[in-house]
């Protein structure tokens, strides 16, 4: 087993490059089994997630090749797909739940995994079926996994969703866009991976519109064509660089970012003290004070990504001041603060609610990654507490962020990555 070893009280200075959006590939990748033919991604990320995708790609029938380093895969689509994602795939990432619209879509019925909850929350899935039923689908839930078919093509129709959910959105327009007649997705997520979605559908040859809105239109075709496709930039990763640079008190250019697509996060960052200025393509930040508390409140795009909530919690743990954090996405999602207190942090959570009182210093410790951006609050704690932190649970940050240990190397980070044993030899 892993470990990621750091040793704090290092500024972070330099500049550091963003690749594609984990969930954004992922949805692209499933997206490619609506055409038959080589469908090409490029700025793919070079982590976990993009390779278990792969591995369900091929054993749905594709052939797909993902050369990492090059930051690229070709997913080459059968005319004849398999129709079913095995649970071993799907509990190793929630994401897989993505190709049931297109195989559904593609293959007039999907056999897919449930997923169940993780350790960020309860995950419901009733928005998606109830997406699927309303364009004529019949869907049922038996021996753990859903069992999505339709006897003739799929049929457009009006849907409101409850609650702007990315995934339900990317599924009932994934099983849409080849529909018979006009589908109308109301209270549509607006992420920037969704308009990253449309637009490689609308390549493909699919009619959408209100992509970045709340009403999505969709008009269903025939047939799509595979396409080349170049992978929206990560906003989350970029964000967790800009966090990393507002605490540590450094100076970083985050270059193939789009602030655009991080307004509320940057904005944060400023009212804590950071000055912000825009690059060709990317952002600068630079921070020569303690950073100030800011509170925060998680909400679905353009609010405050839940994405970016453990990290924005980190830097309030060393702020000047307290912060009231809310989140309102994932029910589980403060779970991390306990590890975050072993380093020292003052956090009391209620229900959706954390307070976070600033402490002047943090004391390295170790501590232990339960998800993917938890992950990613512990490395940017530990990157500013006294002396070293290790961390387990290497494996979620893994999952989203692609070459991390010698990226904040290269800013001036002190952090390896290590054999857990060689810490007690
Ligand atoms: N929900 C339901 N029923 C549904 C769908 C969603 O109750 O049918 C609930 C969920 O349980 C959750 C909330 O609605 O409480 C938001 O879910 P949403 O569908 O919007 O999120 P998701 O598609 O499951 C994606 C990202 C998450 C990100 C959220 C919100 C991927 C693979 N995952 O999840 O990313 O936090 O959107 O932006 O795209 C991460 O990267 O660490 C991560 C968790």
């Amino acid at each position: 087993m892993e470990v990621l070893s750091i040793t704090g009280g290092q500024h972070l200075f330099g500049t550091v490059r963003v690749t594609g959006a984990k969930n954004s590939v992922l949805k692209l990748m499933a997206a490619a089994l609506l055409a038959q033919g080589t469908t090409t991604l490029t700025e793919v990320p070079d982590i976990l997630d993009v390779e278990i995708m792969a591995e369900l790609l091929r054993r749905l029938g594709c052939e797909v090749d993902h050369d990492g380093p090059a930051r690229r895969v070709s997913i080459t689509v059968p005319e004849i797909l398999a129709h079913r994602a095995d649970y071993d795939l799907v509990r190793r990432m929630r994401a897989s739940i993505c190709v049931l619209g297109p195989l559904l879509a593609r293959c007039g019925a999907a056999d897919v995994a449930l997923p169940g909850g993780d350790n960020i929350g309860s995950r419901g899935l009733d928005m998606h079926i109830a997406g699927l039923r309303k364009l004529g689908a019949e869907v049922t839930n038996e021996h753990g996994y859903l069992i999505a078919s339709t006897q003739q093509r799929l049929t457009g129709g009006s849907i409101w969703l409850d609650f702007p959910s990315v995934g339900a959105t990317e599924t009932i327009l994934m099983a849409a866009v080849t529909a018979n007649g006009v589908t109308v997705i109301e209270n549509a997520a607006r992420e920037p991976e969704i308009v990253d979605i449309c637009q490689m559908l609308i390549n493909m040859g699919a009619s959408i519109d209100g992509a970045g809105t709340s009403t999505l239109t969709i008009e269903g075709v025939e047939q799509l064509e595979p396409v080349a496709h170049c992978t929206v930039s990560d906003r989350i990763v970029a964000g967790t660089w800009a966090v990393a640079a507002t605490m540590t008190q450094g100076d970083v250019t985050v270059l193939n970012a789009n602030p655009a697509h991080l307004e509320s996060a940057l904005d944060k960052l400023v009212s804590a003290g950071a000055q912000l200025s825009r690059v060709d393509g990317g952002f600068r930040v630079v921070m020569d004070n303690r950073p100030l508390a800011v509170d925060v409140v998680t909400l679905p795009y353009p609010g405050f990504p839940t994405d970016l909530q453990p990290q924005f919690i980190a830097l309030n743990a060393i702020a000047s001041g307290a912060a009231l954090v809310t989140e309102n996405l994932f029910e589980a999602r403060f779970r991390f603060v306990q590890e975050l207190a072993r380093l020292g942090a003052d956090v009391r959570t209620d229900g959706h609610h954390a307070l976070v009182r600033g402490r002047a210093h943090l004391s390295g410790a170790p501590v232990e990654a339960t998800d993917i951006r938890a992950g990613a609050g512990l490395v940017l704690a530990g990157l500013v507490a006294d002396g070293t932190t290790t961390i387990y649970g290497v494996s979620h940050l893994d999952r989203g962020y692609a070459d991390f240990v010698p990226a904040l190397n290269g800013l001036g980070a002190r952090i390896e990555r290590i054999e857990a044993e060689s810490l007690f030899t």
